[in-house]
């Protein structure tokens, strides 16, 4: 590690120490990020710390809608996001009551569940035509967008999120292919929304038989936010900690990895007799990248950028994540 590195790293661990603060990290960061982080996890893991951890500030390396969950369940804390401009381009793909603007709809889009709302909608047009169905808020969603959901889920529990329902439908905002994958794995009616992860989508069919005719010892395991013909063609299909236990216990040493490349330090960091090799090598998802360390250690010594959630807003979407959370 270069001294510029090791010297951000001492500057950064001495002030979390003086704020009694933590920094949580999403899978996806930078690797330097991720090694100064006190834990490391999916979006579930992360939610569950951030509602059950000890101290005065938490400092939240990932994007947006992450850090605003952390303030949703622990209002009492300092939440710092050190990269205001990191987003979820899906998290805005849907708006309470006001449509998005119509972009242009991916080609290959097949084997679509019951019905898909396009983005002239709104959230609360989905809720007038289908009411009493409840509704499933993807945790990469805006707060005011979980504040009109029945429960929240990530990628690691959907389908025992779905099952935990009375009813035979559910509507599950906003990713259309996680919800065709819990479709495929769940007997209610899925009612989807037209929403995508873009590092995700753009992985195809042709880039599974390449990574699989290059590699054909590998396993292949992918994202649910992978398009569901790709889901189709993989090995093991679970969020980004469940590919880590999932590698981690698998007796197979090549893998084949279908999500956003910052998994990968972990995956070697941990693995280290197992070959890992990304199925696209572009999966990188720029909003993840914005924080660097040089961008934590201003958090911690100019205080930014706090991130709070109003409480109208803050309790009913508070609401939807403790249920979620509340299932085992
Ligand atoms: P998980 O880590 O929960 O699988 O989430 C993936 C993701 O895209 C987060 O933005
Ligand atoms: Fe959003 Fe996709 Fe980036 Fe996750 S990887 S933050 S879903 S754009």
């Amino acid at each position: 590690m270069s001294s510029e590195l090791s010297s951000l790293q001492e500057q950064i661990l001495k002030l979390k120490e003086e704020k009694r603060a933590i920094i949580l990290a999403h899978n996806y960061q930078r690797n330097e990020v991720q090694d100064i982080a006190d834990f490391v996890g999916d979006s579930l893991e992360l939610s569950r710390k951030a509602a059950t951890i000890d101290c005065e500030m938490i400092v939240f390396c990932g994007v947006h809608f992450m850090a605003e969950s952390a303030s949703i369940l622990s209002p009492d804390k300092t939440v710092l996001l050190p990269e205001a401009e990191a987003l979820c381009p899906m998290a805005d793909m849907i708006q309470v009551d006001s449509p998005r603007p119509v972009r242009t709809r991916f080609p290959g889009f097949e084997n679509p569940p019951p019905y898909i709302f396009p983005p002239e909608f709104t959230l609360r047009d989905i809720k007038a035509k289908y009411p009493g169905v409840p509704v499933v808020a993807y945790v990469n969603t805006t707060a005011d967008v979980k504040a009109e959901s029945d429960i929240c889920c990530t990628s690691a529990n959907v389908v025992t999120v779905i099952e935990s329902l009375p009813g035979d439908s559910v509507i599950c905002i906003p990713d259309k292919n996680l919800s065709m994958w819990a479709a495929r794995n769940t007997k209610k009616k899925v009612i989807a929304w037209d929403g995508y992860c873009n590092v995700h989508e753009r992985v195809t069919v042709e880039d599974v038989k390449k990574a699989k005719a290059e590699h054909p010892g590998a396993v292949v395991v992918a994202h649910p936010e992978c398009r569901i013909e790709v889901l189709d063609m993989a090995d093991h299909v679970t969020s980004t900690s469940g590919m880590l236990r999932f590698c981690r216990t698998s007796p197979a040493a090549e893998f084949v990895i279908g999500t956003e490349i910052g998994l990968m330090h972990r995956l070697r960091k941990e693995n280290p007799g197992k070959v890992f090799h990304a199925l696209r090598k572009d999966m990188i998802c720029p909003n993840m990248k914005k924080t660097t360390l040089a961008s934590v250690l201003r958090a911690f010594r100019e205080n930014v950028h706090v991130v709070k959630v109003p409480d109208h807003i803050r309790v009913p979407a508070k609401r939807a994540l403790d249920r979620m959370l509340a299932i085992p």
